[in-house]
């Protein structure tokens, strides 16, 4: 407080009265008092309109106000200044109703001394700047809660909600009016969630911890479902809980409808897989069809394919290959002659030497192949070793002419396997060749037409076979 003299009002119609509070603080040495006197009650309001005071004293008995209604009409005109009544005796109960109803104290006239009444009007100063600074608190706080922009609400110990806010009304659809002191919390939980809440809050009564956020379904008035998030906790010092709610419904919808377009997209996803690999079954049978219609026109080449085919990968799995590598090389074994389908009759079955130009159609067949095979994805790693399978390893083969390990390895391997089963079956125009003679044929032509390492493991095949190389 600071050392100004205290502005005390004192209304009071008792000349005498006022007489003796005057002369009683002036003799208060502790502090200064500046007082001003008003006679009537409307007298005193005029003052306090007029003047700045700290303080009134207030005599409850005065020409113009009567009893209780003095003290409000006074308390109403200045709600921040700190009342002190002014009673007699025989009605001190009058003044501890103007206590209950916000005066600071009473003093009973006739009992006062210099040192009772400036101590008195000091502390209701000190209680006034008090009361005001927790009303200002309280009413910070309120306003926090109104305008926090989160649905909020307080409820008592047993539930009973006591207090929420503009967005809780809105997240309900209840008013105040039916929520404030009529409805508790279980009230608007719905039935799935309601028991797991109802023991949050009985743990919290009990000082038990509590998930420190949780989400939960509640019923609105319209009986609608809402999914929210919730946190909840006590206010410290009392058994009352504070909860804010914020409603995910329609975030919770969307989470799930992501999910639902997810799985529709994994869904979809799988069905162009399984009709991707449909069509390349469907690819595959087609190129399979001409094979065995490439082989149904010349009887004497009928099962080459299906030979060549084991024995590449004979070769091929001794050499280290992989199972994807040994996969793509009898996919190549098998289709490898295709191309044929475009070389005519005359040609294919001809029993006799092929003329330059004949020869030139049929050379054509590993061309015709690869170009067959490039309309799906499914056999661009095959279609080198089909193009390829009658290269040379000195370059004299074709159709590029690639020479050494140029040749892609699957090409090299069919050529040996190829050769041997062609030497080895008969033909319209001749009969099968004697293995020794294709032995030596294969090791003559190891360096120049085949490479050389191939040859070597193939005639290490044969003999695994029982056929004797030597
Ligand atoms: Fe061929």
């Amino acid at each position: 407080m600071s050392d100004e003299p205290i502005k005390v009002l004192l209304i009071e119609d008792n000349p005498d009265h006022a007489q003796l509070i005057q002369e009683l603080l002036a003799k208060e040495r502790s502090k200064q008092f500046d007082l001003a006197c008003a006679a009537r009650l409307s007298t005193g309001l005029k003052l306090l309109a007029k003047r700045s005071i700290d303080v009134v004293l207030l005599d409850l008995s005065l020409p113009d106000g009567q009893r209780l209604d003095t003290f409000i009409r006074v308390r109403d005109h200045a709600p921040q200044l700190p009342i002190i009544v002014l009673t007699s005796l025989d009605d001190k109960m009058l003044a501890v109703k103007a206590v209950q109803q916000g005066a600071q104290d009473y003093l009973v006239k006739g009992s006062i001394d210099s040192n009772l009444l400036g101590r008195a009007l000091l502390y209701a100063i000190a209680r006034k700047q008090l009361e005001e600074a927790l009303k200002q608190s309280e009413e910070r706080y309120r306003t926090l809660f109104q305008y926090s922009g989160t649905a909020m609400v307080i409820a008592e110990d047993d539930m009973t909600i006591s207090l929420v806010n503009k967005e809780f009304e809105q997240l309900t659809g209840y008013s105040k009016n039916q929520l404030e002191g009529k409805m508790t919390i279980p009230d608007f939980l719905a039935e799935k969630d309601k028991q797991k809440i109802i023991g949050y809050y009985k743990a919290l009564q009990k000082g038990k911890k509590i998930p420190p956020s949780y989400t939960a379904k509640i019923k609105r008035k319209d009986n609608q479902i809402r999914t929210i998030f919730a946190s909840v906790g006590l206010i410290p010092r009392t058994k009352n809980s504070i909860a804010s709610l914020t409603d995910i419904t329609e975030q919770e919808r969307t989470e799930r409808e992501l999910k639902k377009k997810s799985n529709e997209i994994r869904n979809y996803a799988r069905q162009m897989k399984m009709a991707y690999q449909a069509l390349e079954r469907a690819y595959l049978d087609m190129i399979h069809a001409l094979v065995i219609s490439v082989e149904t026109r010349d009887p004497y080449t009928r099962g080459h394919s299906e030979r060549v085919t084991q024995y590449s990968k004979e070769i091929a799995a001794k050499m280290g290959w992989n199972d994807k590598e040994l996969n793509n090389l009898e996919l190549a074994c098998r289709i490898h002659d295709v191309g044929k389908i475009g070389v005519s009759d005359r040609i294919l079955l001809k029993n006799d030497t092929l003329t330059i130009s004949e020869w030139a159609e049929m050379k054509m067949h590993p061309v015709k192949g690869a170009e067959m095979l490039t309309f799906s994805e499914y056999f661009k790693p095959v279609i080198p070793i089909v193009r390829h399978h009658h290269e040379r390893w000195n370059g004299k083969g074709y159709p590029d002419g690639l020479k050494g390990k140029n040749i892609p390895p699957g090409a090299r391997i069919l050529a040996v396997a190829d050769t041997f089963d062609a030497m080895s079956s008969a033909r319209p125009y001749r009969d099968a060749i004697d293995y020794k003679k294709i032995v030596v044929e294969l090791k003559k032509n190891a360096g120049t037409h085949f490479d050389p390492e191939i040859v070597e493991i193939w005639l290490e095949i044969m003999e695994k076979y029982g056929i004797s190389i030597l």
